[in-house]
This record gives structure tokens, C-alpha cells and sequence, in this order.
């Protein structure tokens, strides 16, 4: 492993899987390739030095090619994907285009240079779990989801392992919980609090509010990414979470409190799963793996400072997007 190729790698978590590689791993050669949609945001990358970066999308079989011949690609880390729930609901095609053809490129292109992929996943391909179940997902848990968006992560995931059964391909699978932190879309849950709260807006829950996420930090998923990348084994699937279940309601208090904004009830979300939550001992008793960033409430108050020190990230798309949610009810 020498020259890994990051899809997706300006968007949030892949953003700062190449921070986390450049800081803990600095032999490795990156190569980003992003469409740069909505999402995806070049300044995420600009600490970054000794880097490549190409402007381009993973429906693009040619140029995905021509990436991997013309800078000796070995591995492929695949991040690139639509990503929000809500965004699946009012227009799912992207999502069938990026998530499913998209990643059917990268396998075909895996099978062709033998190359070694790691495919990032999402624990929504299980559906969800009644909140006084006792059970958490595992590797073994059927597959039910719910969305559009977890319905084309699930297809993904499901043509990943026919790719390694049927063809040999040397992949890994992961399929990890609610991430936080730094560069995260002001669509999503915790950044968009945080943000209407700067800008003078009130908090918004859904529903009853008393949906349950399995909240982990974003560097504690790249680091199980890592393990999985130089450690797991090929074929295998790896549950990420860190122990981190709270409801809407709980985490919508905490910001609340600490940034003195009312909270409003607002519509709820169709067919919202109720509860996630991860079993993740096979990482940590097959791979040694354990999450470092446990204090939520002290990953809270960097993350306001976060959002409040870098406007730049947000401020310019803030009002548009409050208003297709402003349409929907949210
Ligand atoms: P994101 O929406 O912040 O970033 C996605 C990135 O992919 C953006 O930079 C975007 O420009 C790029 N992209 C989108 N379509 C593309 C295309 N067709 N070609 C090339 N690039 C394209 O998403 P994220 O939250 O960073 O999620 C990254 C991955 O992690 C996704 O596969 C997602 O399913 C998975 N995941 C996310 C979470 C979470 O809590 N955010 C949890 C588990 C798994
Ligand atoms: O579980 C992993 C998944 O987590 C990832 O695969 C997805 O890419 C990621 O977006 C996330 O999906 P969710 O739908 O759980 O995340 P979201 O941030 O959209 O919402 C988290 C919870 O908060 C959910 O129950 C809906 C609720 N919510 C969301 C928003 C945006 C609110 O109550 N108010 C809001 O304003």
C-alpha cells in the first residue's frame, strides 16, 4: 500500500480521513478525487500539503481510469457518496447514480488493476431497532433498510461482496454509526443546530425528538478505518461505534444549553428509523481497535468554537439550505 486514492476525500469524513492520514501516516501518497457536489468543499484540504487532487465524478468510468494508471493508484479508499436522508426522500436518483453505478465503477476498476479497496458504509443498511431492544447490530444482522439513501448504501454493500466472492477482489467492508465533528454539512443534525444557533435561528427536533443515533467522533471512525485498511482481513465486514447512543432530545439539550437557543418541534422526517445502535467487538477484539474521543459533552464545545472560527465553511449556504427545509415543514 503506497498510493491510495480517497473518493469523496472533500467531503466531511473522507476530508478528514486525509488529515488524519497526513498527520499519522505521512509515507502514504493521496490522490482525492471529488465531484465536489454540494458536499464536497476544496477548503477542507487546504492545510494540506503533498497532495493530489482531482476534480471528478465516480459515474465517470474513463477518468476514474486515467486517475489510477497515471498516479500508480494500489488502494482505493471509497468514500464518495450522497449522504443525507432527508435529501434521498425529495429526489433519490442522485443517489442511485452515486451510490450504486459509482461503486460499481470503482469495483470493476478494482477487479481490473488488483487493486485494494476499502468500501465505506453506514449501519442504516440494517433498518432500525425498537428502543427497548436489547440487541445492537452486528456483522451478522439482516439487512432491512429504510431509505432511499440506505436502500443504495445496502446495494452497494451487497455488489461489494459479490465482487469478492465472485471476481476475488481484495476488499474490506465498514459500516459505522453517527458521525461528529469538524467539516460536517450544516444539513446534518449536530452542525445544524450549532449553526442556526450562531446565526439568531432556533434549534429543530423532529418529531418527538426521542429518535436514538449511536453518536462517534469522526477521528475515531478514520482510525478503525485505518486498522481495517492495514490489518483486516479481506472479505470481511467491520461494525464501527463507540458506545455513544443518545436521543435527539438529549444531544438537542446539550447544544441548547451551552449556546442559550430555544428548541423548536418541527415535522418529523418519513419512515424516520428509530434507533441505531453498534455491537463493535469483533473491531476491538480482532483488530485492537477502541475509540479515544468518549467525552461527548468536551467534543461539543470544540465543535461550537469550530463552527464559530470558521464561517467560511457555512455562512454562504446557510440560508439556502434552511429554506428547502423551511419547505419541507423543518
Ligand atoms: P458528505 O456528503 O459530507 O461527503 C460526500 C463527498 O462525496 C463530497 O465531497 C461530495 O462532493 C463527494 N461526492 C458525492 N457524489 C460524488 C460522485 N458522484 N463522485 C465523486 N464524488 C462525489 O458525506 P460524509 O458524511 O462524509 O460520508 C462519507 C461516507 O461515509 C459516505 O459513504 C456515507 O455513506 C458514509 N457514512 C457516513 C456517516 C455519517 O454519519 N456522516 C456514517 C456512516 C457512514
Ligand atoms: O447512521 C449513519 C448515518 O448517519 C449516515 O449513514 C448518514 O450519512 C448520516 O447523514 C447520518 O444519518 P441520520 O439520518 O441519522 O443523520 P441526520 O444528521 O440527518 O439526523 C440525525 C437525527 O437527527 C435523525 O434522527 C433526524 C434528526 N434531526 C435531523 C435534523 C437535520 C432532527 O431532529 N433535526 C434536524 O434538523
Amino acid at each position: 500500500m503506497e498510493n491510495i486514492l480517497i473518493t469523496g476525500g472533500a467531503g466531511f469524513i473522507g476530508s478528514n480521513f486525509a488529515h488524519y492520514l497526513a498527520k499519522h501516516r505521512k509515507f502514504y501518497n493521496l490522490v482525492i478525487y471529488d465531484a465536489l457536489t454540494y458536499a464536497g468543499n476544496i477548503d477542507n484540504l487546504k492545510d494540506l500539503k503533498n497532495l493530489v487532487f482531482i476534480e471528478g465524478n465516480i459515474c465517470d468510468y474513463e477518468l476514474l481510469r486515467e486517475t489510477i494508471i497515471k498516479n500508480k493508484i494500489d488502494t482505493i479508499v471509497h468514500f464518495a457518496a450522497e449522504s443525507h436522508n432527508d435529501n434521498s426522500l425529495d429526489g433519490p436518483r442522485a443517489f442511485i447514480e452515486t451510490n450504486i453505478i459509482g461503486t460499481y465503477n470503482i469495483l470493476e476498476l478494482c477487479r481490473t488493476y488488483a487493486l485494494r479497496l476499502h468500501h465505506i458504509s453506514t449501519d442504516e443498511v440494517f433498518g432500525d431497532l425498537d428502543l427497548d431492544d436489547p440487541n445492537k447490530f452486528t456483522e451478522l444482522t439482516a439487512y432491512y433498510p429504510s431509505s432511499p439513501y440506505s436502500a443504495s448504501k445496502a446495494s452497494a454493500d451487497h455488489l461489494v461482496r459479490a465482487w469478492v466472492r465472485s471476481f476475488g477482489i481484495k476488499a474490506t467492508i465498514s459500516n459505522c454509526s453517527n458521525n461528529y465533528g469538524p467539516r460536517q454539512h450544516h444539513e446534518k443534525f449536530i452542525p445544524r443546530q450549532i449553526t442556526n444557533a450562531l446565526s439568531g435561528l432556533p434549534l429543530k427536533l423532529y418529531g418527538d425528538g426521542l429518535n436514538v443515533r449511536d453518536w462517534i467522533h469522526v477521528d475515531d471512525h478514520n482510525s478503525a478505518v485505518l486498522a481495517i485498511l492495514e490489518r483486516g482481513k479481506i472479505g470481511e465486514t467491520y461494525l464501527i461505534g463507540a458506545g455513544g447512543e443518545k436521543n435527539n432530545k438529549e444531544v438537542i439539550e446539550i447544544i441548547s444549553k451551552k449556546m442559550n437557543a430555544p428548541i423548536e418541534y418541527v415535522k418529523d422526517r418519513v419512515g424516520h428509523d428509530r434507533r441505531y445502535a453498534i455491537n463493535f467487538s469483533k473491531l476491538s477484539s480482532e483488530l485492537q481497535w477502541t475509540p479515544k474521543h468518549t467525552d461527548f459533552e468536551k467534543e461539543i464545545d470544540e465543535l461550537i468554537v469550530w463552527y464559530d472560527e470558521n464561517r467560511w465553511f457555512w455562512e454562504n449556504s446557510k440560508g439556502e439550505v434552511e429554506k428547502e427545509y423551511k419547505k419541507r415543514g423543518q
